[in-house]
């Protein structure tokens, strides 16, 4: 009888262990199967996934210097003069109808720009019959100085700044800007250059050949000066690009500080 009752316990206790065992490794398998759930990647649905396209990238507004007078990029204003007597290196004639006799240093840009200005002005020609002409290219700081006195004798201090760089300020002297005009002397370096067909194929073509109109209708308290739908920049056709879609100036694409004055 004893011996029974102690085979029963026996008998009881290994089911007791069994069970234990049971429950726990059936607790244990669940855990696991569930954290693998989890990390599983999502399945990819055909039907409503995004087509894989490679994303483009952004814009690279640090590429090249904004201070470097030799950059195209470099940003001049009434806050950001140039070296003292800074002058470009690589200084061409090219080769488009000038104000000037074309030997005249005015009547000269950097090398990029005076390709660019010669493919812009020959599609100027052969898809619109517009004749365009070199105005003034590049002013030393010389050049400049006695032509912002000559505007400030005509007119005064305060209207002369609002459309002349002072010597030492202006884009001019870096090689890369020139004043456009119409062969026919029309609208020469004046506001109503913006409303001739030269003027408004300008606005609207000159970013394909890497340049920006500088000074934009509306800006002046940004850039310092009136608009000059003349006066053009060369910057390169990546960032004349971006800069004509923006709408905006040089110094609100860059994120710089506003330069209605001197300080
Ligand atoms: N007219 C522009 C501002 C210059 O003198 O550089
Ligand atoms: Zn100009």
């Amino acid at each position: 009888m004893k011996t029974k009752k102690v085979k029963r316990s026996k008998v009881i206790t290994t089911l007791v262990v069994i069970i234990a065992f049971a429950v726990a490794g059936g607790l244990y398998w669940r855990n696991n199967n569930l954290e693998i759930v989890k990390d599983e990647p999502k399945p990819v649905n055909a039907t409503t996934s995004t087509p894989t396209e490679s994303p483009q990238p952004a814009f690279n507004k640090a590429k090249y210097s904004l201070t470097d007078p030799n950059s195209f990029w470099v940003v001049v204003n009434k806050r950001r003069p140039l070296p003292a007597g800074f002058e470009p290196a690589d200084l061409v004639p090219p080769g488009v109808p000038t104000r000037l006799s074309a030997g005249a240093p005015e009547m000269q840009v950097r090398t990029l720009p005076a390709y660019a200005m010669k493919k812009m002005f020959d599609a100027a020609q052969s898809q619109a019959s517009l004749k365009l002409m070199l105005v003034s290219g590049y002013r030393s700081e010389g050049v400049q100085r006695s032509l912002y006195a000559s505007y400030v004798a005509q007119k005064g201090q305060a209207a002369a700044d609002l459309d002349s760089a002072r010597a030492g300020f202006s884009e001019h002297q870096t090689g890369l800007a020139f004043d456009v005009g119409a062969t026919s002397g029309k609208c020469q370096v004046d506001p109503c250059f913006g409303a001739l067909p030269e003027g408004q194929w300008i606005a609207a073509n000159s970013y394909k050949y890497g340049f920006v109109v500088r000074y934009l209708p509306g800006k002046q308290a940004v850039t310092g000066y009136i608009a000059e739908p003349w006066h053009l920049r060369y910057v390169g056709e990546e960032l004349a690009t971006e800069v004509y879609r923006s709408g905006l100036t040089l110094e609100e694409f860059f994120g710089l500080p506003a330069a209605p004055d001197y300080q």
